[in-house]
């Protein structure tokens, strides 16, 4: 694969040197029995750099926003979240598989939900309605081409959720992303949620792994859901010492990736039959509309050695991340410029 441009997504990026040689000499021990001592500086590390009293090693995403919405509802509860978010869209309806509840979803505008549009949705409660209990963010936003929530955004929202005793969790699978673009640190955007999901497995280029941060009450309980679902592991503190090496080396330099992101939408934008809408790249994806069948560019643009994902009929989405330097990005432009005559 390795002289293919595979910008499908940051989940394919491959460990750093640094990080094997961390994986290959962790120290370990059991951590059902909270006993590897990897896993746990990474957890006291995470919730750290979040600002969280606590946080959990889970083996996904996924693993760790279905947990969160376990902890945050009892069954018959209601959520509310964007419709184009990841919980709604690709978790294969485990909201309602593994803890009973309703999501009661909520269109954006380029990821946006304007405020009062969860303001209105919100119900205590009755004989007839049910309560609303959370509402779930995801910061950058996946579907909405990676755009960032702002600071001011997602403090309106904690507000609101606060006033009615709701909970706020945020995917921030790719929060870093977020906060890099922004320029703040992670933890800004972490205080405006109670908890927090983010992946070591994307563009932190760790092998396997996300983090939850919360409060040492909410993370109690999470461990407790994390073993009913099997993701208790167990010496996984070989995992967790990449994590540790992501955290110190893979954060400030999602800037570039952001920067080859934006350099290759300029790019794409300006060819016939492709649009990109130049608002939505803010961080490392973009998305570009075809004018022809995307499956069909697809499969052009994989025989010039480039690799990117149909998402829709006539969109493609292009991913950077660690393993896409400079000379990629001109050969992907290239391809691009091929298919397009
Ligand atoms: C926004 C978002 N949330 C959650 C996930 C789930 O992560 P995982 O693949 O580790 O389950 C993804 C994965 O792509 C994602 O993009």
């Amino acid at each position: 694969m390795h002289h293919l441009v595979d910008l499908r997504s940051d989940t394919v990026t491959v460990p750093t040197p640094e990080m094997r040689r961390a994986m290959a000499n962790a120290e370990v021990g059991d951590d059902v029995y909270g006993e590897d001592p990897t896993i746990n500086r990474l957890q006291e590390r995470a919730a750290e750099l979040l600002g969280k009293e606590a946080a959990l090693f889970v083996p996904s995403g996924t693993m760790g926003n279905e947990i969160a919405i376990k902890v945050h509802t009892r069954p018959g509860d209601e959520v509310l979240i964007d419709e184009d978010c990841h919980i709604v869209k690709w978790e294969l309806g485990a909201a309602a598989f593994i803890s009973s509840v309703q999501l009661h979803t909520v269109p954006n505008q380029r990821g946006i939900v304007p405020v009062q549009e969860y303001a209105r949705r919100i119900h205590p409660g009755d004989d007839h309605v049910p309560p609303t209990r959370l509402i779930c963010l995801e910061n950058t936003h996946n579907a909405a081409g990676g755009v960032v929530l702002p600071l001011e955004y997602m403090r309106e929202v904690w507000t609101l959720a606060q006033h009615h005793g709701v909970a706020v969790h945020l995917d921030g699978a790719r929060l870093f992303n977020a906060a890099v673009a922004l320029g703040i640190p992670a933890r800004k955007l972490a205080a405006y949620a109670d908890s927090v999901m983010f992946c070591l497995s994307k563009g932190l280029a760790c092998p396997v792994g996300s983090i939850l941060c919360g409060s040492r009450a909410f993370i109690e309980e999470a461990r407790r859901v994390r073993k009913i679902l099997g993701g208790a592991m167990r010496q996984a503190g070989i995992l967790a010492a990449a994590g540790l090496v992501a955290l110190d080396t893979m954060i400030d330099r999602l800037a570039q990736d952001h920067a080859r992101a934006r350099r290759l939408a300029e790019a794409v934008a300006n060819m016939p039959g492709f649009w990109v809408d130049m608002e939505t790249v803010q961080t490392n994806m973009v998305y570009v509309q075809t004018e022809q069948p995307a499956r069909r560019i697809v499969q052009q643009l994989e025989t010039l050695g480039v690799l990117c994902l149909d998402v829709f009929p006539h969109t493609i989405r292009l991913v950077t991340h660690k393993d896409i330097d400079d000379e990629h990005i001109t050969r992907a432009i290239d391809a691009f410029a091929k298919v397009a005559q």
